[in-house]
């Protein structure tokens, strides 16, 4: 089968497009996947980079590619939630930049009808990462006011949405003003142009000194400093992304006066088991909106899969609104 492959280089021209990587072979509880299309992540680029590498348990290691959309062409024998043919999407730890692969059963999310394949490879990964940071750890309640960076990202764009499911007031930033005119469309309240990373006292003022009770911090470095002086009391942080940055000076201070709750987050490395956890978590609480489109997708390109390095270079250059999809065949 055609799967792109990483040399561990630092450039993406390196990535190897094979023809004859042999197509996985399935355990008792999986499914094979024939993959329709393809979503990039960061993550993507720093595989490649060689310095984010696949879990150990992975199969398909030197496969890049998180997440995927697809027709199920053939069932595990222990298989029996899905039918040979179903229209599926879904995440992987990697090995998704192939025409094949396979993944367990119940890590499966069953595509909408109507739903193309390519707008179903752009979900999984933004929503189940926001879903997870902002329902479930940071724990939103209707009416609440949220802080989100990089708003125009894929996982910003879906957490904004869901925030304003929940009637919340989203203070949202980019370095980009044509982004955030954009991304007004979607909801945005109030859109922080950061240009030198010191928009804390903005956000007091937007809020009338009560800070946000929710921050989702998908780029680190310095940002988390900001977001630690604009949060509001016993409000919660969660780190998500490090664009900017693994280190950052704090104020200690502000954490325990204003008893903060700061946590980071991956999903790709956590166990099976509370993969399907979620992925059930997710079928259940949001899916439904996602079916019926009051949650939607925003794809800024679509490429070839033989155009992959052209579509990594895109990413890369931090221009896209939303996500970047790969379709194959
Ligand atoms: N922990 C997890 O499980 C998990 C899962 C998915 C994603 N992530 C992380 O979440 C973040 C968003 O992911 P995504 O796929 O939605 O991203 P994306 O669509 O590729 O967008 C990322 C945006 O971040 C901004 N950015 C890039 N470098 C920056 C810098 N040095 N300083 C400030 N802003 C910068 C840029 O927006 P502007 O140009 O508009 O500023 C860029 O377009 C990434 O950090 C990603 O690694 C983590």
């Amino acid at each position: 089968m055609k799967a792109i492959i990483t040399n561990k280089s630092n450039s993406i021209q390196d990535l190897q497009l094979i023809d004859d990587y042999p197509i996985p072979t399935l355990e008792s509880d999986e499914v094979l996947v024939k993959v329709m299309a393809v979503a990039l992540n960061r993550a993507d680029l720093l595989q490649a980079y060689g310095k984010y590498p696949a879990p150990k348990t992975a199969k398909n290691q030197d496969i890049l590619g998180l997440e995927y959309s697809g027709i199920i062409t053939q069932l595990g024998n222990n298989v029996n939630n899905f039918q040979l043919g179903d229209r599926i999407m879904g995440l992987v730890p990697c090995g998704a930049y192939a025409q094949y692969l396979s993944t367990h059963s119940d890590t499966l999310i069953k595509i909408p009808e109507g739903m193309s394949f390519r707008e179903a490879a752009s979900i999984p990964e933004a929503y189940i990462t926001a879903y997870d940071a902002l329902i479930l750890q940071s724990k939103l309640k209707f009416n609440q006011t949220i802080l989100i960076s990089a708003i125009g990202s894929g996982v910003g764009l879906a957490a904004l949405q869901l925030a304003k499911l929940l009637n919340g007031t989203v203070i949202g930033s980019s370095r980009s003003i044509a982004k955030l005119n954009q991304v007004n469309s979607f909801g945005l309240d109030h859109g922080l142009l950061v240009t030198e990373n010191d928009f804390a006292q903005e956000v007091l003022r937007i809020t009338k000194n009560l800070g946000c009770n929710h921050i989702i911090e998908l780029v680190g470095g310095n940002y988390l400093a900001q977001d630690i002086e604009c949060c509001a009391h016993q409000g919660n942080i969660v780190v998500i992304g490090l664009l900017a940055g693994l280190n950052c000076q704090i104020n200690l201070g502000r954490i325990l006066s204003n008893r903060l709750n700061i946590c980071g987050t991956t999903l790709r490395s956590r166990p099976l088991a509370e993969k399907i956890q979620i992925v059930k978590s997710f079928n259940q609480d949001i899916m439904p909106f996602i079916a019926n489109a009051k949650l939607k997708t925003f794809i800024d390109k679509t490429y070839d899969f033989n155009d992959t390095h052209k579509a990594l270079d895109y990413l890369a250059s931090n221009q896209s609104l939303g996500k970047i999809v790969l379709t194959l065949e």
